[in-house]
């Protein structure tokens, strides 16, 4: 099992991921990347949904991530100037010479990270590049119980064509191991090229959650102010909240 992303999986990101995601949380994220009013990092920065349009607004914007699949994708869509503004870094153990304003960790990076003390030592390593009163903001899918007990069989996510002619079908499967809070997502591609046919299949494993475990998660690492909501308008967690939205506080 990997966290690098591999190249058709970066290659077909934002055609699969502007239908199911960016409406979303892009608002929020952009928001908060305006907001922070100075360097700002964005940690597992993929193929740059928010970051090329952070740019183009004139944020003071880093990328780092684990995939040299997504940051080239990304690359293609910006001016070469900006390259050195992405490297391939980890989360957990990234250097840079300044501090940050806020670094951000969109779209469930975190649930990549599957020890707890490598979750802890992410947070403290974060929390060691912020600013005084610098922010942290990452998310993680809020666990469903009926999912998690049953998993989810085969489904298409995606369906259509990708290019003139040329087609994409997704099929995405989970399976989750209960006891060490793992779930196992499994990814098929099908697509066309040039009257040819491939495949290909993907596994990653996220580490998801509870509500308290995250709190006492946050307790135990060096942010000592931080609130946890249910979605991307910043509003209280209820029962029926799909995302826990993180906002720490240095
Ligand atoms: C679901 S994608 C999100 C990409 C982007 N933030 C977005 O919202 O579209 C997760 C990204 O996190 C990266 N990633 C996973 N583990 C990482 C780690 N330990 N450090 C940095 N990046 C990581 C992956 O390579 C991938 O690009």
């Amino acid at each position: 099992m990997s966290s690098i992303y591999p190249s058709y999986f970066a290659r077909f990101y934002d055609l699969i991921y502007s239908n199911i995601r960016s409406d979303i949380d892009t608002d929020y994220f952009l928001k908060k990347i305006r907001e922070a009013n100075g360097p700002v990092l964005e940690a597992g920065v993929g193929t740059g949904r928010f970051f090329t349009e952070a740019l183009k607004q004139g944020a003071d914007i880093y990328g780092i991530d684990i995939s040299p699949a997504m940051l080239d994708i990304l690359k293609l869509k910006i001016d070469r100037k900006y390259h050195n503004r992405l490297t391939i870094q980890d989360i957990s153990d990234f250097s840079f010479r300044r501090k940050f304003k806020l670094i951000l960790a969109p779209f469930r990076v975190f649930m990549h990270i599957t020890e707890p003390r490598e979750q802890l030592a992410t947070l403290n390593h974060v929390y060691d590049n912020l600013g005084k009163g610098g922010l942290f903001i990452f998310d993680l899918f809020i666990p469903d119980p009926e999912l998690l007990a049953k998993g989810m069989n085969e489904v298409v996510d995606f369906e259509g064509e990708y290019a003139s002619g040329e087609t994409l079908r997704r099929i995405t499967s989970s399976h989750s191991d209960l006891i060490n809070q793992i779930t196992d997502v499994t990814f098929r591609f099908e697509w066309t090229e040039k009257s040819r046919n491939f495949k290909e299949t993907w596994n990653t494993r996220l580490r998801f959650c509870f509500r308290f475990e995250l709190e006492y998660l946050l307790m135990k690492s060096k942010f000592n102010q931080f609130q946890i909501f249910g979605d991307y308008l910043e509003n209280p967690l209820t029962p029926t909240s799909k995302d826990f939205v993180v906002v720490c506080r240095k």
